[in-house]
């Protein structure tokens, strides 16, 4: 079963529908707004709530047609977000009535494809984050601790126990700094100084293994999606696991649309192409079409000569191109391939008068 048309215009809308429906829940909480123009607000939360109702009523028409895979996640938000504003409506009064819509903050998380990339990386980098957490937790401690010995007796009301030094720790290290509470003693300040540095560098430490786990996930998502589009052409399924690996690290995937110039006549070329759906046509004398499995782009590869003809796509065609530099490993790790689009090539040359 198709989609609903209704579903597709409110799946583009859902961010924009939270925005609006908090923004108006934001506003409400603002005393001095006149009746006429909180009564246009809330009627502006129905709006919001009813098409929020024909989005659950909608999952769950799609999810009885078929089984769609974490889909548990979506219904549960959609539930809620349908749910919680009836609940409040019909048995909360008062000014507290319209900020359970800050629920609909759940509804642009839905199917974010964002927050389950973020979900794995914290999963894969448990480990360090706990290690880096507890660097942090035990530097916060001895700050707080140094800073009670040094400044208890000059400042008694702000340094006077543990936990009381404990706020300007965490004020510091965080490099936040309100500065309700500043060190008066010469060791005191130097304590500062030190705790604030420390706060950088654990801060980085964070950053740096967070930049690192989504870089690394990334990476091997593409792997994963490269290495499925590999195995859609022939040519590459004559080659060893190792051999693989490399190619599916150096090829890129491309999608051109339909009429798209994939490559121009008399440019130079840096890259060749590999076909893994639809069909290219090649602007040659006698107009050529490549289908799936094919490549394109090869002759400037191999013989430096500028593109004998430009290539464009027939049909929305998936490519994966592969760049000279990368050529010349497969040349190494593949020659039997590296034959094939040689000779490939020179027929090819043999077919093109030159214009
Ligand atoms: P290149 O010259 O780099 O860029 C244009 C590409 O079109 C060329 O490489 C070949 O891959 C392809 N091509 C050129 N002539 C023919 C032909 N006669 N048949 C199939 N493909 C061709």
């Amino acid at each position: 079963m198709s989609a609903l048309p209704f579903s597709k215009i409110l799946t583009s809308l859902n961010a924009v529908l939270a925005a609006v429906g908090l923004l108006t829940v934001a506003a409400l909480t603002t005393p001095d707004i006149s009746g006429e123009t909180r009564l246009a607000l809330q009627i502006l939360l129905i709006c919001v709530w009813a098409a929020y109702v024909f989005q659950l009523i909608e999952t769950l028409v799609m999810q009885q047609a078929k089984d769609v895979r974490g889909a548990g996640v979506e219904i549960a938000v959609d539930v809620l977000a349908v749910l919680i504003p009836l609940v409040a409506f019909l048995f909360i009064r008062g000014r507290d009535q319209s900020l359970y819509c800050a629920i609909w903050l759940l509804k642009p998380l839905r199917g974010s494809t964002f927050f389950r990339l973020l979900g794995r990386v914290l999963t894969k980098e448990a480990r360090n984050l706990i290690g880096v957490t507890s660097i942090f937790g035990i530097v916060l401690f001895v700050a707080a601790l140094a800073a009670y010995i040094i400044e208890r007796d000059v400042q008694p009301d702000k340094f006077g126990s543990i936990p009381l030094a404990m706020w300007w720790a965490v004020t510091t290290l965080s490099t936040t700094g309100y500065g309700d509470e500043i060190p008066q003693s010469f060791a005191g300040r130097i304590l500062a100084g030190l705790v604030m540095m420390s706060g950088i560098g654990i801060f980085a430490l964070w950053a740096g293994i967070l930049a690192t786990g989504f870089y690394e996930e990334v990476r091997r998502q593409d792997f994963v999606r490269n290495w499925q589009l590999v195995a859609g052409v022939p040519l590459f399924q004559k080659l060893g696991s190792g051999a693989l690996i490399e190619i599916v690290r150096a090829l890129r995937p491309r999608v051109v649309p339909a009429g798209g110039i994939i490559c121009r006549k008399g440019e130079a070329g840096d890259q060749m192409y590999f076909i893994v759906e639809g069909r290219v046509s090649v602007a040659t004398p006698n107009p050529v079409e490549l289908g799936s499995g094919s490549f394109f782009g090869e002759m400037a590869l191999i013989t430096g000569e500028p593109r004998s003809a430009t290539v464009s796509a027939a049909t929305e065609v998936s490519l994966l191109s592969l760049y000279a530099s990368d050529f010349q490993m497969l040349s190494s790790s593949s020659p039997e391939i590296a034959e094939i689009i040689r000779k490939t090539a020179l027929e090819r040359r043999g077919a093109t008068p030159k214009s």
